[in-house]
């Protein structure tokens, strides 16, 4: 979902942005109330998640307005420790739900579940249907090199029919991105998408994750549960990283997914499965399939419509677009100078993470250069740090050490001084960090 997160602790945006990107969203921060609104007016967003205390308006006034102007969004709203009654009020006035801080991010994620699910039931009775196919494809993917052109055509017919879509990239590529594209082009788009990552279930609760289970299927099995093929119902349903579903687990799915039916563990009645599957995979799974580890018959099924996502470092030419798009999600809207120089180390950097690394990297370098980026808060390892290159160890060894140095003292700054909140932004521990100032005298 696109989602607004509006509080005035800039931290705290910064990590709950790279949480909820993580876990499948695309995130917009702003850190007051009146800018919030402007955002809510400009852009569309599923949901709003605004700290009750901004300066500019707070959140409840962002809360009113937006009702009283007709925006859609559901509000999430951020209330401190004992300011309840204050939350309870936003939640009379039409917020969906409420966190008390000091909050874990991952407490938003079962909020934000529920919300998707209240959107999809809605699209489903209302009959939405959103612009045209191709308007979105261009809209949601960056991008307009020879590589990138080639993946928007077949994301195109891939939304076009409804057959398995495999898709093979590196990490950071953007593929839950293309399978979210591909679901909300498609004729399944008023029904859910339901996402599962195969790489983070135990062996033994992956079966029950995909297909549910009946009361007392197993101990600890209380209540029935849908799994994620009842959930996706009408829909698509991601299987990423599919290469972890466990070896005897594949059987089953390939069952499913030739037969379209499934039992839900402990259960004997078969329950119809009428989703579409696309599936993800950052390894060569012909490889996995010589090593024994994955199923040749579940490869070619899965295989029916396959796009290779193109590493960032093979579609250099994007970088300009990516940048402007991306820092236009990360400053919300704001201009955003980039000087040159740092443009030639963006397109000089080798990018394994492709473009969630280079999305990181112009977010903490925005957050550092204070709305400017400059090639030194890119932080990226200078070309001498790569393999290819020729420098002496040296050479790297003092550049390292220049380019630490200031990293500390830019995170120092853009924290007002606050080691907690500099070593979250520079991703140490507090303790690693205090060995780094030390080190550097400062
Ligand atoms: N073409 C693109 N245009 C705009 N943003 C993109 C594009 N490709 C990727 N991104 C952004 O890069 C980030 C990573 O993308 P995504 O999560 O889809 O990658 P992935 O291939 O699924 O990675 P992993 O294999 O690690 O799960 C996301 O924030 C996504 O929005
Ligand atoms: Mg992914």
């Amino acid at each position: 979902m696109r989602l607004l997160v509006a509080d005035d602790e800039a931290m705290k945006c910064l990590s709950l942005a790279q949480d909820l990107t993580a876990a499948g969203h695309e995130v917009v921060t702003c850190e007051d109330g009146s800018r919030a609104l402007q955002l809510l007016r400009q852009q569309q967003f599923e949901v709003a998640i605004v700290d009750l205390r901004m300066p500019g308006l707070d959140g409840l006034q962002v809360l009113e307005q937006s009702r009283a102007e007709g925006i859609a969004a559901e509000f999430v709203v951020i209330t401190a420790y004992g300011s309840i009654p204050v939350a309870v009020e936003a939640m009379q006035r039409g917020a969906f739900d409420f966190v008390t801080k000091p909050f874990h991010n991952e407490q938003l994620l079962p909020i934000l579940r529920r919300i998707e699910a209240q959107q999809s039931d809605r699209a489903l009775q209302t009959g939405r249907t959103d612009g045209s196919p191709a308007e979105d494809i261009d809209l949601y993917l960056v991008g307009d090199s020879p590589p990138m052109r080639r993946v928007k055509e077949l994301v195109g017919i891939c939304a076009g029919n409804d057959r398995n879509v495999l898709l093979c990239g590196e990490t950071g590529t953007g593929k839950d991105l293309i399978a979210s594209v591909i679901h909300r082009c498609s004729a399944r788009r008023q029904a859910p998408f339901v996402k599962v990552c195969c790489a983070v279930f135990p062996r033994d609760l992956m079966a029950s994750e995909l297909y549910g289970h009946e009361k007392g299927a197993f101990t600890g099995a209380e209540r029935p549960r849908h799994g994620r093929f009842d959930l996706a119902a009408g829909g698509t349903l991601y299987l990423d990283d599919v290469d972890d579903v466990p070896f005897d687990e594949q059987i089953k799915l390939l069952r499913v997914i030739e037969e379209r039916v499934f039992e839900r563990i402990g259960g004997t009645v078969p329950v119809s499965a009428d989703v579409r599957v696309i599936a993800a995979t950052k390894r060569d799974l012909l490889q996995r399939i010589r090593d024994g580890a994955f199923r040749e018959d579940l490869y070619y099924r899965l295989n029916v419509l396959r796009i290779e996502v193109p590493a960032l470092r093979d579609r250099l030419d994007d970088l300009p677009l990516l940048v402007r798009h991306h820092l236009d999600r990360i400053a919300g809207g704001q201009r955003v100078a980039v000087d040159p120089e740092a443009m030639d180390q963006l397109r000089a950097h080798r990018w394994p993470g492709n473009v969630r690394e280079l999305a990181n990297t112009l977010e903490r370098a925005w957050l550092l250069g204070r709305g400017r980026i400059s090639g030194a808060d890119l932080a990226l390892p200078p070309p001498g740090a790569e393999p290819a290159a020729q420098a002496t160890a040296g050479d790297l060894e003092a550049r390292l050490t220049h380019y630490e140095r200031d990293m500390l003292v830019k995170a120092l700054a853009a924290t007002q001084g606050n080691k907690t909140a500099a070593a979250r932004l520079l991703g140490l521990k507090p303790s690693t960090l205090r060995d780094h100032l030390a080190r550097h005298n400062l």
